[in-house]
């Protein structure tokens, strides 16, 4: 069977030019754990820091608290000792999932069909490569030019052009926007998935909709499909849970800034790391990275009428809200708690 897997491997190399070598994920399990104490949970912390674990849930491992649930993957190397160092620690854990690479076998993703793709059978419900999100951006543009234009919004560091979208009926006097951005983090292929149903949904219901057609009127979407492309095509070619973006750091010893981690909002103090190595790497400064200087600039352009920003992510059905660095509440709070519940409204009614 050893030729297969080669001829596979060279096809690969050929189509995407990239490594041939793909990661695989055998034996990596998520457990749940749950601390007690706070000593256990300063042990599972330190533990997480130390091997390098990957925390799935909470977002950051200063979050992890007693009577908390963490849910982290370990690499199958670590899998027996850490569940030895748990029930020695008398850490209560379950297993969630038993072989990480067993499920993502089973994820349904878009096998490249050879011909072009079209609108009328877009196939929402499963994960799409990013040439056929590009065609697929086009596409829309296209079929809803009176309603839609794109933009680019900067390129990659692998100079992939970052397009958003603007949604909304032109109007004389300047409008709210609403701002979603998805896919900042690579793995995270149904916050993509999840954009494109949005851009879909609101367009396919223009006219039919009465609170769609108003919405239209009065705000303009901003919509970023995919922020971290050059992450998104590597977690298709190599490594299916690579997170970060993919510049080059340390003089090439090492790859990609945590994008969501990059930002001057208390820049790499609360919840990122300072090594490249780790999964939360803020970057060498604020902003670094192309795609962070992307979206700054956008927001500065229209942050005078920002209604509301959302960074779709997935995992651990949270709406997390600003900011992520301090327990204390924003000015807004109260009005950010109002609207959350609202989030749960729409979210039923786009589902009906
Ligand atoms: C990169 O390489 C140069 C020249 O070899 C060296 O001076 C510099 O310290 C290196 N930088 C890092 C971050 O390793
Ligand atoms: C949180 O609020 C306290 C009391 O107002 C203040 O002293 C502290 O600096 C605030 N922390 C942050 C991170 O803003
Ligand atoms: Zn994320």
């Amino acid at each position: 069977m050893k030729y297969v897997s080669w001829t596979i491997c060279l096809l690969g190399f050929l189509l995407y030019e990239g490594t041939c070598v793909k990661v695989k994920y055998d034996g990596d399990q998520v457990l749940k754990v749950t601390p007690q104490t706070p000593q256990q949970v300063q042990y599972l912390q330190e533990l997480s820091v130390q091997w390098r674990l990957d925390l799935w849930k909470p977002d950051i491992v200063q979050d992890i608290c007693p009577g908390g649930e963490a849910h982290i993957r370990v690499q199958s190397v670590y899998v027996q000792k850490m569940k030895e160092n748990l029930v020695q620690q008398h850490i209560p854990f379950k297993i969630m999932i038993e072989d990480v690479q067993k499920l993502i076998d089973r994820s349904r993703v878009s096998l490249q069909s050879t011909g072009p793709i079209s609108l009328e059978n877009y196939d929402y419900t499963i994960y799409h490569p990013m040439n056929e999100i590009y065609e697929w951006m086009d596409l829309i543009k296209d079929k809803y030019n009176d309603v839609v234009t794109t933009h680019l919004l900067g390129h990659t560091y692998e100079e992939k052009p970052i397009y958003y979208f603007k949604m909304g009926w032109p109007s004389k006097e300047s409008k709210k926007v609403v701002f979603l951005d998805c896919g900042i983090h690579a793995r995270e292929w149904i916050a993509v998935a999840y954009c494109q149903w949005f851009i879909k949904e609101i367009l396919a219901r223009q006219q039919s909709d009465r609170l769609i057609k108003k919405l239209l009127r009065q705000v303009d979407f901003y919509v970023i499909p995919v922020l971290n492309i050059d992450g998104y095509v590597y977690t298709w070619t190599t490594e299916r849970l690579w997170r970060k973006n993919r510049s080059p750091q340390n003089n090439g010893t090492c790859f990609g800034v945590d994008l969501n981690r990059n930002f001057e909002a208390r820049w790499c103090t609360v919840g990122a790391d300072a090594d490249c190595e780790s999964y939360v790497f803020c970057g060498p400064s604020a902003a670094s990275e192309l795609e962070t200087k992307g979206v700054v600039k956008l927001f500065e352009e229209v942050k005078s009428n920002m209604l509301m920003y959302l960074s779709v992510h997935n995992y651990g059905k949270f709406i997390l809200l600003p900011y992520g660095y301090t327990t204390n509440q924003s000015a807004n709070h109260n009005e950010m708690v109002s609207i959350k519940s609202h989030v749960y409204i729409l979210t039923f009614y786009t589902q009906n």
